[in-house]
């Protein structure tokens, strides 16, 4: 399967943090916040990955991330000019996906949780299996429901209604910003209309799904943490939440190299080699640690 990570986007919400930097770029902790969301994509066994981005910001992300051939990724880039909303994704990225299945994942969106890979790498497969296996989303409880795509699951757990940043929300259950689809995908972009706030929207994706009977739900439970680091509320709750993690257990969260090792699209060779184009920092240090102690 393919990736899809969206790293577009204006980050108005954070500015003036945002005035010459991408949003994705900003520090969380100790990493770009970039870093998290493409290993989630890594721990779901994906490795083609096309990273959208602003034109002018492109060449950034090359930088941060180059080929991806340093851990086992096949990265390719795209511009999106104006953020027209996330269904573009699937505009911008029609022939990349070329008919297949894909995930997408949001620049802003951090995952954390044990099992986390287990339940993204089934996911994966399950969509993969059948040209018409359907949506794979994810929800997660919020206090604050009217900032999200909710959700409506019925008492057995399947979707009943979806919604963009409802006035009045039907539940707390919100959408998180990784979403996994069949063949499809492209043509019910191609078929979404602007909303309110002029923007494609994924909700409308995922709707049509529903309205096909090809939306699965799975929650995330209270034992995941889940950031929508887009606002300065939430990027600062993210490196908290990261530092205190990390500095706990001597393990580092997103990293990239780690990642590609253990999942075996690096091998110790290749990661030596990864390593050994690091400056001295602790992150370096860190990579040295683990690849004889673990
Ligand atoms: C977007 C989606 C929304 C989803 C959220 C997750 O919101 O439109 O459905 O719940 O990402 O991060 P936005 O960040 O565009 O406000």
């Amino acid at each position: 399967m393919k990736g899809i990570l969206l790293a577009g986007g204006s980050g108005s919400r954070l500015w003036p943090l945002t005035q010459v930097v991408s949003k994705n770029l900003l520090p969380v902790y100790d990493k770009p916040m970039v870093y998290y969301p493409l290993s989630t994509l890594m721990l779901a066994g994906i490795r083609e990955i096309l990273v959208i981005t602003r034109p002018e910001e492109q060449a950034l992300f090359r930088r941060v991330l180059g080929d991806g051939g340093q851990f086992g990724l096949r990265l390719s880039y795209a511009a999106q000019a104006e953020p027209r909303g996330l269904a573009d994704a699937f505009l911008i990225g029609a022939a990349f996906v070329a008919g297949g299945p894909a995930a997408l994942i949001l620049g802003d969106n951090i995952f954390y949780g044990d099992g986390l890979i287990t339940l993204l790498a089934a996911t994966r497969e399950r969509i993969e299996s059948a040209p018409d296996a359907g949506a794979s989303i994810f929800s997660y409880t919020v206090r604050d429901p009217g900032r999200y795509g909710i959700v409506e699951l019925d008492a057995a757990g399947h979707p009943v209604g979806i919604e963009e940043k409802p006035a009045r929300p039907k539940s707390r259950n919100a959408v998180v910003g990784l979403y996994f689809y069949d063949g499809r995908v492209t043509d019910y972009a191609r078929a979404v209309r602007p909303s309110a706030r002029g923007e494609i929207e994924i909700t409308d994706i995922n709707r049509a799904y529903l309205e096909a009977g090809a939306l699965s739900v799975t929650r995330f439970g209270r034992g995941y943490a889940w950031f929508d680091a887009g606002t300065p509320e939430s990027l600062i709750q993210a490196g908290a939440f990261l530092q205190a993690v990390e500095e706990r257990q001597g393990l580092k969260v997103g990293c990239l190299e780690e990642i590609a090792w253990r999942q075996g699209f690096i091998t110790t060779a290749q990661f030596d080699a990864a390593r050994a184009r690091l400056p001295d920092s602790a992150y370096a240090r860190y990579l040295a640690e683990i690849r004889d102690n673990f």
